[in-house]
């Protein structure tokens, strides 16, 4: 494994070679390419300028929210990039600072995430669907020294004002960021508070160009929150060297994109999937990479993909499947594609959640190539399976083949291997590939206890799922309490803190339930206190999470019940809750005295039944 890896690391850039490629001497920890240094910002950029590729094109930025299209050159990006490091730099951030990014899909947002690779600092982009008080919360984890936001994002239907948004999570928070660099934005230009706010352009104009510092392979390029199982959200640490050398490789290998070929992630900065394939990848690959500012459906209609792949000349593209439900629901037929020239798209690739079989042939079938459902996580920062195109066909409802490097097992709740076509959990033998999740933001310990204790020598995916007997393999659900709403990670402990903390609610659960659109959704079931008033609680309910952890959570179901059903021991039965919400067969669980009281419940979560 460690010569496969050796090999791979030769499509990146090194200052100065490693002394081992692998470092497993302080287990259960490992590091990759120890002793070696490099800089990631160079590798994605400044490289292919010195090698006389300034004039091919970086990032496309297609936006028909904001009515605009800008194509940005390598050589652009290194100017640009330089010109705001070196601004960054004129604020005091130097390597190993954090700088909180809250900004939308504009060009500046990987501007940023580059500036800051190239100075050694290390970003944290927090996605602009999350509300303030999320914010607020990594802000008070990662301790930035400078957060960068911009005036606004832009929805179909109102513009976020992300500055006023920062303005409310720093008043929230404990930690005090020295700046907070305003990028102005058209459309909403956002007030400014000296000296903390520094316009973004005033401040780019006096700076210096700075150059790429060299940091170790092991020191951290960015910090990236996702949802843990409680409303603390998990720093997820991604260090430079192994992370190029994965991102390298899996463009190459699995993507099988070109270098100055076009490629086009509509997903969001803010999770791993933009990091890796609109930012990261396809720049250390040399190739160029679209950010959208749009959706699927609405913006005008639901050609858009259509459009985008036929006038940039996609050749492979990537979403998650609820893109192409929405698709699929606004415009069955696709009637939508008549007239655009898709022939040089090759493959689509899918991820983020389960892609349902339907949804997948009627994509392949409509645009004529592959559709890979893929399987990856935020920890892992590439994918564990796929089905790379040309090497394995795609089998239907399978997430493809294990990926180099993943030592995938599925294993039973004592921690043995089940045998073939057996649902177990979903776990990783040590040690990860390059680019994994070396460990959490000054949190080794949550790191060991979230990840690495349940089964020895393993890292748990928290996903459980089998293999057939030809090795594709196929993810069925989580084993924890997180649930993916449109492609996106929640948890629902998460949101059940903040249903908690309503003052009329005695009790409550938040579970998924499936959505023909965004795969799934949370449902709040409450119990209220008694002599509680009952009016217009469910509405708050939903507004205090929409405030409290963000619109993304499409927190918009909520049923008043007498009582949660539980074990005698006392726990919420849950996947009973979920099982009857989502109209599926249910027994009384040998674990419950409540059969009569489990009856009465079914039909008020059913709505069609209420
Ligand atoms: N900033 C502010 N608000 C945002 C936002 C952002 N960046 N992104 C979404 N929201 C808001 C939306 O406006 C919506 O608000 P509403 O309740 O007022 O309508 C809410 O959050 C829910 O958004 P979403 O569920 O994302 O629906 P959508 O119609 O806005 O977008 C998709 C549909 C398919 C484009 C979107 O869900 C998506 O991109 N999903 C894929 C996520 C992904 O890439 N995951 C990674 C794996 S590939
Ligand atoms: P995130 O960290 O946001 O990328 O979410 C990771 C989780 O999304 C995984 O643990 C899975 O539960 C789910 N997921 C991602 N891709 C897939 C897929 N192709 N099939 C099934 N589930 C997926």
């Amino acid at each position: 494994m460690e010569a496969f890896w050796e090999r791979a690391a030769r499509a990146v850039d090194w200052a100065e070679p490693w002394d081992r490629v692998l470092d497993c001497d302080r287990p259960p920890f490992a590091r990759w390419f120890v002793g070696g240094k490099l800089n990631t910002c160079h590798n994605a950029v400044d490289r292919h300028v010195d090698a006389g590729h300034g004039d091919r094109v970086a990032f496309i930025y297609d936006s028909p929210l904001a009515g605009e299209q800008r194509r940005i050159t390598y050589r652009e990006l290194r100017d640009q990039v330089a010109k705001l490091a070196g601004a960054l730099r004129s604020l005091g951030v130097r390597r190993g600072d954090r700088v909180v990014i809250y900004m939308p899909m504009i060009p500046e947002t990987a501007m940023a995430m580059l500036a800051c690779a190239r100075l050694g600092a290390v970003h944290s982009v927090v996605f602009g669907g999350f509300a303030p008080a999320q914010l607020a919360a990594r802000v008070d984890d990662a301790e930035p020294k400078v957060v960068i936001c911009a005036s606004a994002g832009l929805e179909p239907q109102r513009i976020v004002p992300y500055k006023e948004l920062v303005d409310q999570a720093l008043s929230m928070a404990r930690h005090r960021p020295a700046r907070c660099v305003v990028l102005q934005r058209k459309e909403h230009r956002a007030t400014l508070h000296a000296p903390r706010d520094v316009d973004w352009s005033e401040v780019v104009e006096d700076a210096e160009p700075a150059p790429c510092v060299m940091v170790d392979a092991t020191d951290p390029l960015y910090v990236l929150y996702t949802s843990g199982t409680t409303g603390h959200p998990k720093g997820i640490v991604r260090d430079n060297g192994g992370h190029a050398v994965m991102l390298a490789h899996t463009m190459d290998r699995i993507y099988r994109v070109q270098p100055g070929e076009v490629w086009w992630t509509a997903s969001d900065f803010g999770w791993v999937v933009g990091h890796s394939y609109i930012v990261y990848g396809p720049l250390l690959r040399g190739a160029t990479s679209i950010i959208y500012e749009g959706k699927p459906v609405g913006t005008p209609d639901a050609g858009a993909f259509f459009r985008v792949i036929a006038e940039h000349g996609v050749v492979s593209m990537f979403t998650a499947p609820t893109a192409y439900r929405g698709i699929r629901r606004a415009d069955p037929e696709g009637e939508l594609l008549a007239g655009k020239d898709l022939s040089r798209l090759r493959a689509v690739f899918l991820a983020g959640e389960r892609c349902d079989p339907d949804t997948l042939v009627w994509a392949r079938r409509l645009l004529g190539v592959p559709v890979i459902d893929h399987w990856w996580q935020t920890e892992t920062g590439a994918p564990i399976t796929a089905s790379p195109p040309g090497e394995v066909p795609v089998r239907e409802g399978s997430a493809g083949i294990v990926m180099p490097g993943f030592d995938l097992q599925v294993l039973d709740a004592q921690g043995a291997e089940v045998p073939r076509g057996t649902v177990g959990t979903l776990a990783i033998r040590l040690p990860l590939p390059p680019g994994c999740l070396p460990t959490l933001w000054n949190d080794d310990a949550r790191f060991v206890k979230s990840y690495l204790s349940d089964f020895a020598g393993y890292y748990t995916t928290s996903d459980a799922g089998y293999v057939d007997a030809d090795g594709y393999v196929f993810v069925m659900s989580r084993t924890d309490d997180i649930i993916n709403v449109a492609g996106h990670r929640l948890s629902t402990g998460e949101m059940e803190e903040v249903v908690a903390s309503h003052p009329a609610v005695a009790e409550s659960a938040v579970i998924g339930v499936r959505d023909e659109l965004k795969g799934e959704v949370p449902m709040g079931i409450l119990v209220l206190k008694q002599g509680a008033p009952t009016d217009g609680v469910a509405e708050e309910v939903i507004a205090r999470v929409r405030e409290r952890v963000g619109p993304v959570a499409s927190f918009k179901r909520v049923v008043v019940v007498p009582a949660l059903p539980k074990t005698r021991s006392g726990k919420t039965l849950r996947r009973t809750l979920r099982l009857m919400a989502n109209g599926d067969p249910w027994e009384v669980p040998a674990t419950t005295e409540d059969a009569g009281a489990l009856d009465a419940l079914a039909p008020l979560l059913i709505p069609e039944r209420r």
